[in-house]
């Protein structure tokens, strides 16, 4: 972490009382922030990896093959790391799983960008991942045994005099079958740019399963998802953004990710110099706790036909790849010359440069349809030597509805308001 904290933070402000109000979109700002990710210099991405994550988040079952690709690539790691260090390393066994955890992680491989967030008085200053998939705002913590930390910067309710301690009160993440994390929780202020929130119910981790430690070079999560899964008890909390929403101008948040470039996260209002033509708004259905929407279908190149198929699915920040049904992963991949389902790598590869890849467009609304570049989708090198991509394109089979991640969110301008539960897509200049 000590290199990500030495970055200069590109936090952009505004409202400052400093500045005459700004008119946006018919209305005054009032409260506004605007702030832009941090690259995590430690990121390597890693296909199989992000895959596995992403099934272990939603429950769903990791198939052998993904299995058995993972379990090569944290060996291939160690193996690297132990040559690296001059040392003698044997392993050649099957039990790097075991011990392949903490201090054996070589390199995190989890989140390519995070946010800096401000926790407490004074300031401790952690990298968060803004999740639109979930609903804890959850930290590592003074709370955790040395063994479960690895590099992480820890929130210390004792080091701040706004932190009090919700007797009673825990929290338990499960993700999958055996990754979970779980703590106690603290009322702290919270601020993310110039947005303060005072009595947030930040969740201090205790505990951690080794996937957790492992995995996670961020220091925690800020769940952008609905409330109602939030999991502390016996009550359950608000999410930040609920808690923020009050003070708000508008109660939306917009999310602008690139590609190879940190994003921008706005709350509170629209830019509307930060997209092209309008924005088309769907609405969501927030009853499972998610951004939950439907596309109304897709499109595979230019020269392809819409297909109106719908598409049940859920914007997901936290999530890196993009996980729609298996036959639309057919029809994709069907026009890529190279491409084959995998199983040395538990998914769908091609070759990184085939000229034969399409873009992918997927529909909104009103006959709005996003183009994904082809480019985009091939997320990561098989092997370093390898000319083979991981698709960033997988089947969302086992999951049960579709994870629109940032590999299509990267694509477009997105508004999650809140208050009127909808998105809002719109496109913009993609480089
Ligand atoms: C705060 O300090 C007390 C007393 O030293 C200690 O028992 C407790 O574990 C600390 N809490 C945290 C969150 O570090
Ligand atoms: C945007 O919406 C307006 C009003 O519905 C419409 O007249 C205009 O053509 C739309 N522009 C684009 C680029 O779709
Ligand atoms: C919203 O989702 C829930 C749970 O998936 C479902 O039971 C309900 O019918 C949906 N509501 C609408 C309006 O589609
Ligand atoms: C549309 O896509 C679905 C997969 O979601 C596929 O089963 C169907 O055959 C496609 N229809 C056409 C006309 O290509
Ligand atoms: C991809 O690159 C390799 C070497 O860099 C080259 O041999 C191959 O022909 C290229 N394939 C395409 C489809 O351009």
């Amino acid at each position: 972490m000590a290199i990500i904290k030495s970055l200069v933070f590109a936090v952009l402000l505004t409202a400052s009382t400093a500045l005459p109000p700004v008119a946006v979109g018919n209305t005054v700002q009032k409260g506004t922030a605007s702030l832009t990710q941090v690259h995590n210099p430690k990121f390597v991405r890693n296909g199989p990896l992000e895959l596995e994550r992403t099934l272990r988040k939603y429950g769903a079952p990791v198939p052998h093959d993904l299995k058995a690709a993972v379990k090569r690539v944290r060996r291939a790691r160690n193996q690297k790391r132990a040559e690296s260090e001059g040392a003698d390393d044997d392993d050649d066994d099957d039990d790097e799983n075991d011990r392949g955890s903490v201090q054996n992680s070589p390199k995190s491989y989890d989140v390519e960008y995070l946010m800096p967030v401000s926790l407490g008085t004074p300031a401790q200053q952690l990298n968060l991942d803004l999740d639109t998939g979930s609903s804890d705002f959850w930290v590592f913590s003074t709370l955790l045994k040395e063994s479960m930390i690895n590099g992480q910067t820890l929130y210390d309710p004792n080091a701040s005099t706004t932190a009090d301690k919700m007797e009673g009160y825990s929290w338990k993440i499960t993700y999958g079958d055996q990754s979970y994390s779980s703590g106690d929780v603290y009322v702290d202020t919270v601020t993310i740019g110039d947005l303060t929130v005072s009595t947030q119910a930040v969740e201090a981790a205790r505990e951690v399963s080794e996937e957790f430690t492992a995995d996670s070079d961020n220091d925690g999560l800020v769940g952008l998802g609905f409330g109602i899964i939030n999991t502390v008890m016996p009550y359950k909390q608000k999410t930040f953004f609920e808690k923020a929403m009050p003070g708000l101008d508008s109660p939306v948040f917009t999310a602008d990710l690139k590609s190879g470039a940190p994003g921008r996260y706005n709350f509170g209002y629209i830019d509307d110099g930060a997209y092209t033509g309008n924005i088309t708004y769907v609405p969501v259905n927030s009853s499972d706790g998610f951004w939950s929407w439907v596309s109304p279908g897709f499109q595979v190149g230019t020269t392809g036909s819409f297909n109106s198929t719908r598409i049940h699915g859920i914007a997901d920040t936290g999530t890196t790849l993009l996980l729609l049904p298996e036959g639309v992963c057919e029809a994709f991949y069907g026009r890529i010359a190279s491409a084959k389902y995998d199983a040395s790598q538990g998914g769908y590869t091609f070759e990184c440069n085939d000229s034969t890849t399409p873009d992918f467009y997927f529909g909104t609304g009103n006959g709005q349809m996003i183009r994904i570049p082809g480019s985009y989708l091939a997320y990561s090198k098989t092997d370093t030597s390898s000319l083979r991509c991981f698709g960033g394109m997988q089947s969302d089979s086992g999951v049960g509805f579709t994870i629109w991640g940032d590999i299509a969110l990267k694509a477009a301008f997105i508004v999650f308001d809140q208050g009127s539960e909808r998105l809002g897509w719109a496109e913009k200049s993609l480089y």
